[in-house]
């Protein structure tokens, strides 16, 4: 089980959610009915499922592909710690993973 936090753009806290191994963050925020678009579903065709990871939880993720690193530098917003939540896929060791929605973020599809 890993706790998922998704903090709004300013940095407080939106929602807390506990998630399954194996799921992806992009359905994860879905079921939250977080602000994030994913409009390819997750088949590396946009990067409107961007997030920025907390740093500490940054550094225990598997890296990005390079697929990856191509679309988010398309992102709106990245920084150094942005991810595709699309590619991200919890496992048991994450006790907890913190995002942030970056600013202009919404979910045209009305999840
Ligand atoms: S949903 Fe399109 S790249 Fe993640």
């Amino acid at each position: 089980m890993t706790v998922v936090r998704f903090l709004k753009a300013d940095g407080t806290l939106d929602k807390e959610v506990e998630a399954e191994p194996g799921q992806r963050l992009l359905d994860v925020a879905w079921a939250a009915r977080e602000p994030l678009e994913g409009a390819c579903e997750g088949v590396m065709a946009c990067s409107t499922c961007h997030v920025i990871v907390d740093a500490q939880d940054f550094e225990e993720l598997p890296p990005a592909s390079e697929e990856e690193e191509d679309l988010l530098d398309l992102a709106a917003h990245a920084t150094r710690t942005s991810r595709l939540a699309c590619q991200i896929v919890l496992n048991e060791k994450m006790k907890s993973l913190t995002v942030r929605v970056p600013p202009g973020a919404k979910n045209w599809m009305g999840r």
